[in-house]
């Protein structure tokens, strides 16, 4: 017997949120740059992330430590764009601050998205925040200006800037040989190859046919 058909689950009123494989938002907006168009950083790696708000610390402890990786992140030609809420006056009032305060300079961009549009475009607003702060969202975009990875950390938990640099190096190795990196994967490790399913290749790999490790070649 069939009963009455369940509640349908309600739609999300906010704009989808992207996932892994779909093309990045493109937006042009004012920084602490000058003005940026993501698309004109096409053929570059770009760590877009959001952070809930200047003058905050957990969030000046993850400026100051990415500003400080700056250069390693070029090295990998990916450029670092960070975006809040926040007005671009109080972007540059809050650098200038860990400038005179710890001595940094925040070399990358910082956009100002005090409409949330952005924000929207990219699901970053917290849902369950009192503000309209965003999450710490961090989108990892490839050259061609497709989403390959996400995390979302809550406004309480900074975030692993070494973690950040591990992803950009783990994607580009795995475009670069068409392999895959194993857990806490760092460049020089061993790869692991995707398994041959053929009764034959099984038999000849022997139990552990599921997980082979194979040397990475240098870059
Ligand atoms: C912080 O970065 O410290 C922070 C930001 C928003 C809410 C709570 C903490």
């Amino acid at each position: 017997m069939t009963g009455p058909s369940p509640a349908p689950l309600p739609v999300p009123q906010e704009s989808a949120t992207p996932r892994i494989g779909d093309a990045a938002p493109d937006f042009s907006a004012r920084t602490t740059r000058g003005p940026l168009t993501l698309s004109d950083l096409r053929g570059q790696w770009v760590l877009l992330f959001s952070h809930p708000a200047d003058f905050t610390p957990v969030c000046t402890s993850e400026f100051i430590a990415l500003a400080k990786a700056n250069d390693q992140f070029v090295s990998l030609n990916c450029r670092l764009v960070g975006l809040s809420i926040d007005s671009l006056p109080s972007h540059l009032a809050w650098l200038e601050a860990i400038h005179t305060s710890f001595g940094v300079r925040v070399p990358f961009p910082v956009v100002e998205d005090p409409s949330m549009a952005i924000a929207r475009a990219y699901g970053m607003l917290d849902a369950s925040a009192e503000s309209s702060a965003t999450i710490r969202g961090v989108y990892a975009i490839d050259p061609e200006g497709i989403i390959r990875a996400m995390t979302w950390y809550p406004a309480s938990v900074g975030r692993s800037v070494s973690e950040l640099l591990r992803l950009i190096q783990a994607l580009q190795q795995v475009d670069r040989d068409g392999v895959l990196t194993p857990e806490g994967w760092l460049p020089g490790d061993d790869i692991v190859v995707p398994a041959e399913l053929t009764e034959d290749a099984v038999t000849a790999t022997g139990l552990a046919w599921f997980l082979q490790y194979a040397r990475c070649t240098p870059a």
